[in-house]
């Protein structure tokens, strides 16, 4: 990560991940790598260079074009090309299970407010995620955002405890994008993927 000003994240990262030069971009379900190049680059590095990268997950309930519109960006600022080291995963909460979080080191998780609450796709995914991870995850960095049309209160007190049940360490301030659309929680959100995993590269979360 090289010459690029992260919001939130502290001058100390600056220069540091330099031994891995791999970009890889992410699909939903999927990290892969994103050119022949990166992907005959990985593969001849083999299993070493593998374990040497770093997993961020992204897990978000999307069911309008505004909210996909967030996903996209979280996973556009993830995959910003000056991230060296970082494979990047996306799912969709009911796609998503402890197998992922298991295997991941930050996650990123994304929901509607809908009646005062989290999306049934996320509570769902914490459902299924809660007990498999607790003794197995704790101290997981991560952030989460909330599209809420006029709200969103709710939701981030009942992520907040759950991830408090979890013992996550929440490492970027909660994004709520309240209210009508607006163009700007595209490029808050951008910003969050991209903190998160210039973050992850930099080995500050
Ligand atoms: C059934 C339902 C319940 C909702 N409840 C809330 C709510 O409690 N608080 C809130 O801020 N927004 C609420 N909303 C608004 C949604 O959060 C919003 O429509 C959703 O995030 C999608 O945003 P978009 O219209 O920009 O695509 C609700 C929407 C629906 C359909």
């Amino acid at each position: 990560m090289h010459g690029v000003a992260v919001p939130g994240i502290s001058e100390a990262m600056d220069g540091r991940s330099e031994a891995h030069r791999d970009v890889l971009v992410a699909f939903p379900g999927t990290a892969t790598p994103c050119n022949d190049r990166a992907l005959s680059q990985v593969q001849e590095q083999g299993r070493n260079t593998m374990a040497n990268r770093r997993k961020l997950l992204i897990v978000a309930h999307a069911p309008s074009p505004n909210t996909l519109k967030l996903r996209e960006a979280i996973q556009s600022g993830a995959c910003h090309p000056d991230i060296e080291a970082v494979d990047v995963i996306v799912k969709a909460p009911l796609d998503a299970g402890p197998e992922d979080v298991l295997a991941c080191d930050a996650i990123i998780l994304g929901t509607t407010e809908n009646l005062g609450y989290m999306s049934g796709a996320l509570k769902d995914f914490f459902d299924r995620s809660y007990y498999p991870c607790l003794e197995k995850t704790q101290g997981l960095p991560f952030a989460f955002y909330v599209r809420a049309g006029h709200d969103g209160t709710g939701t981030r007190r009942a992520i907040e405890s759950i991830t408090t049940g979890l013992k996550w360490r929440l490492v970027q301030e909660p994004l709520i994008c309240r209210g009508g659309f607006q163009e700007v929680f595209v490029e808050q959100c951008e910003k969050l993927g991209l903190s998160m995993a210039a973050s992850l590269d930099a080995g500050i979360i």
